[in-house]
């Protein structure tokens, strides 16, 4: 079967992107994470990011209810965690694979950067969900980025500084 949002997809496909995990923390405070490549910035004063989820997803229910979330930018290396958790039903991560801040939402150990957010807005917006969230906490280390492309994924250059 053809899939007609395929010329819009390969159209948005060719805007060159990270690739992050999203998560946060069920209400049973386990540790929820969803590849994500729609994480940008908003604002710098306040800082607000923001990222979308698709109202589809079976993560949606408690990513709409948690008061917080956390983005991990991913490392070139990392493209097994992305599959991993863009997978229906993924293997849950490891309690010693993630450290949690200040909004309890789970921060992956290995990373090339984590954002700890305060969700500030909800909004509707189509198959959609847009959350804006204010950073709490964040950090930024050495490494290349795992990049997504056209549906396939690539290596950024290291990071300087
Ligand atoms: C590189 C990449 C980026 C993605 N970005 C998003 C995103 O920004 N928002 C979203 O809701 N799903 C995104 N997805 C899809 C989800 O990771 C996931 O595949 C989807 O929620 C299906 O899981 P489910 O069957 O448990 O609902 C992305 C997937 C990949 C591989």
């Amino acid at each position: 079967m053809t899939d007609p949002f395929r010329p819009l997809k390969n159209a948005l496909g060719r805007f060159a992107t990270g690739v992050a995990l999203a998560g946060c923390a069920d209400r049973a405070g386990r540790p929820v994470l969803l590849t994500v490549n729609s994480f940008t910035s908003v604002s710098l004063a306040p800082p607000l990011v923001l990222w979308c989820i698709e109202k589809k997803a079976s993560t949606f229910i408690a990513f709409m209810a948690a008061p917080g979330y956390s983005i991990n930018v991913l490392k070139a290396g990392q493209r097994a965690l992305s599959d991993r958790f863009a997978a229906h039903a993924p293997e849950p991560i490891g309690a010693d694979e993630v450290e949690r801040w200040i909004t309890g939402a789970p921060i992956l150990k290995d990373r090339l950067a984590a954002f700890d957010c305060a969700v500030r807005d909800r909004h509707d917006a189509g198959d959609h969900a847009i959350l804006i969230a204010e950073v709490l906490r964040f950090d930024a280390g050495p490494g290349a980025p795992l990049l997504y492309f056209a549906s396939r994924y690539g290596e950024g250059p290291e990071a300087e500084g």
